[in-house]
């Protein structure tokens, strides 16, 4: 209908170890020629297996992700990984302004802004998360904290291949809960008229993921509403056997 790809995204958030390679390896090897015909598939794993699931992916066409970056290219940030870094493990895309970057670490929109100028700057893809709180849902608020994250988290220049939008709203993750169809509809809907009014016709071809306690039980339904052209999965991507089913809702 839209002409846009769907894109079934994983973020592993703070789990894996080396042992986990196998269950990556296992994603892999599911995502056979049927779902490849229909939608795109990434995991983001920490930064500690970046390099790793990138050579796993090797030939399978599941890209691999990044959860953050610095958005200096290199120099004294200790602790920190730069999207270059990200590049040159074979990575693809990168994770911005998670809600559980903007709560524990203080990320304003400003700064999402300058992390996805630096995924650019390395070619990545850029994976913006925005979202509203349980108090900004219910005080009648999400439409315009989203409207005001988006304003400021995205830099002139967004096209189809650079930047991937998600919305989660910050109470429907890792809760089990989820907005009702209407609000994800009128929540997307709303998303792409403030990128078109902003970014012309290339805000069209942007992909605007849900995510937020997606699930094999409830991924058909979400992913059927309009302008929902995926899902950023956490809990339920961490395993092939509840994750790939998502996926399988386009088939
Ligand atoms: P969840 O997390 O699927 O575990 O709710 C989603 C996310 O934070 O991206």
């Amino acid at each position: 209908m839209s002409g846009r790809r769907p894109l079934v995204a994983g973020n592993w958030k703070m789990n894996g170890l080396k042992a986990s390679v196998a269950e990556f390896g296992r994603i892999t090897a599911a995502y056979d020629a049927a779902l490849r015909a229909k939608v795109d598939l990434l995991v983001a794993p920490p930064a500690t297996l970046l390099s790793t699931f990138a050579v796993v992916a090797l030939g399978s066409r599941v890209a691999v992700g990044a959860q953050d970056c610095h958005s200096n290219g290199a120099g004294a940030h200790t602790g920190e990984v730069s999207a270059e870094m990200i590049a040159d493990t074979g990575a693809t895309a990168v994770i911005l302004g998670h809600s559980e970057r903007r709560s524990d670490h203080g990320e304003t929109d400003a700064l999402v802004r300058s992390k996805v100028e630096a995924a650019w700057r390395a070619g990545l893809t850029a994976i913006v998360c925005v979202g509203e709180s349980n108090a900004e849902r219910h005080a009648g608020r999400a439409l315009n904290v989203v409207r005001h994250q988006l304003a400021g988290s995205l830099p002139e220049g967004i096209t189809a291949a650079n930047m991937v939008i998600a919305y989660e709203p910050i109470w429907a993750i890792g809760t089990g809960l989820t907005p009702t169809i209407y609000d994800i509809a009128e929540m997307h809907g709303e998303m792409r008229k403030m990128l078109v009014a902003r970014f012309g016709a290339a805000a069209k071809g942007v992909r605007l993921l849900y995510g937020g306690s997606v699930k094999p039980e409830n991924a058909a339904e979400i992913l059927s509403v309009a302008d929902v052209d995926g899902a950023l999965v956490g809990g339920a991507s961490l395993k092939a056997d509840t994750f790939l089913p998502i996926a399988r809702a386009y088939l």
